[in-house]
């Protein structure tokens, strides 16, 4: 594993916690000795180049789902990431996808069972829809965790102006296929990457689209969307593992039948079609009873669905989760 130490001409101060309002001086102070230590940083810390101008979005109404957990910092959050499109290193989305993923022009296509289907261009798709922040613990199904602030509208909201029809019982999510956009759609041969049927396709039953929860985030810390989180619209459902999240999504569509999803079609028996975190299915290559934060070093117990058992358990009563995980 490389670790990276930070040099001192990297980056200020005020870049890693940009805004004052979430500025938390005592978390950036251990954060800083962590990285005089050197040796005690997590996998994947390193350092971000500020290489996008990323508008910020405002005063953003706060939302009463945030957690009051300390967030990860900008700069954890935008330089570990996973955006197979643009390879599997944590840091080859942040390499990588700014300059590459243009925000605009930006369509979004709402299609299948439902009434008011189109092609939107983003400020529209937008119009209309209060941005608000949400700070929410993201669980990858590799045991790492962060806490991050993302901006975005329920998708609750973009369902009900859709009018999906009484057929529609599952929404199913498109990242885009461009090759020259997305460097590892052009991956041939017998490689990892060139096994993956592109685009990234995600699906949610309705009912968990519909949860107050499920975010379509367009933002986080205040500003526009990061390319290498998806810029400049994507999924963010907290309650299950992070590869449900699907990043930089190009078309919303409504069906009957369950979606083929990225990952479950990859390996069915190790990436399921509903994916809520559970500290009680281990993954077959990894337990999942316990997460390490990034920027943090020791581990901590991971929570039935990611703590949000009180919004979300409802949706999967009577079902047996060892078997639909
Ligand atoms: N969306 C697309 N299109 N491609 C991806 O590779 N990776 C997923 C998810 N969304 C992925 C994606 C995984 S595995 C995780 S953990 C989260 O994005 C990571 O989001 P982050 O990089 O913003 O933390």
């Amino acid at each position: 594993m490389l670790i990276k130490k930070r040099r001192a001409s990297d980056v200020l101060p005020s870049e890693i916690t940009p805004e004052s309002i979430y500025r938390d001086r005592r978390r950036f102070l251990r954060t800083s000795a962590l990285a005089a230590a050197g040796s005690l940083l997590a996998p994947g810390w390193s350092l971000a180049k500020p290489m996008e101008a990323l508008e910020p979005l405002g005063e953003l109404p706060a939302s009463e789902f945030s957690t009051d957990t300390p967030a990860n910092t900008y700069e954890e959050i935008t330089t570990y990431n996973n955006f197979y499109e643009f390879g599997s290193g944590k840091e080859d989305p942040m390499r990588l996808a700014p300059g590459r993923l243009e925000h605009r022009p930006w369509t979004v296509t709402v299609s299948g069972e439902a009434e008011n289907t189109g092609e939107f261009g983003f400020d529209d798709f937008m119009r209309g829809l209060t941005v608000e922040e949400r700070i929410y613990r993201l669980r990858c199904v590799e045991a790492w965790s962060m806490v991050i602030p993302w901006a975005g509208v329920p998708l609750a909201e973009v369902i009900r102006r859709a009018r999906p029809t009484s057929r529609a019982k599952y929404v199913k999510f498109y990242t885009g296929y461009d090759p020259q956009v997305f460097p590892a759609q052009a991956a041939r041969g017998m490689g990892f990457l060139a096994s993956i049927d592109w685009p990234y396709t995600e699906g949610l039953r309705m009912d968990e689209a519909m949860n107050p929860l499920t975010l379509l985030a367009t933002g986080l810390y205040g500003k526009e969307m990061p390319s290498q989180n998806g810029a400049p619209i994507r999924l963010v459902v907290p309650w299950k593992y992070g590869f449900k999240s699907i990043k930089s999504v190009v078309r919303i569509h409504f069906q009957e039948t369950e979606p083929e999803a990225t990952w479950n079609q990859l390996a069915p028996h190790e990436y399921g079609f509903y994916a809520n975190v559970n500290p009680n299915v281990d993954h077959p290559r990894w337990s999942q009873a316990r997460e390490r934060r990034i920027g943090e070093f020791f581990k901590q117990d991971t929570l039935m669905f990611n703590g949000y058992q009180e919004e979300v358990a409802h949706l999967y009563a009577g079902m047996d989760l060892s078997k639909h995980y």
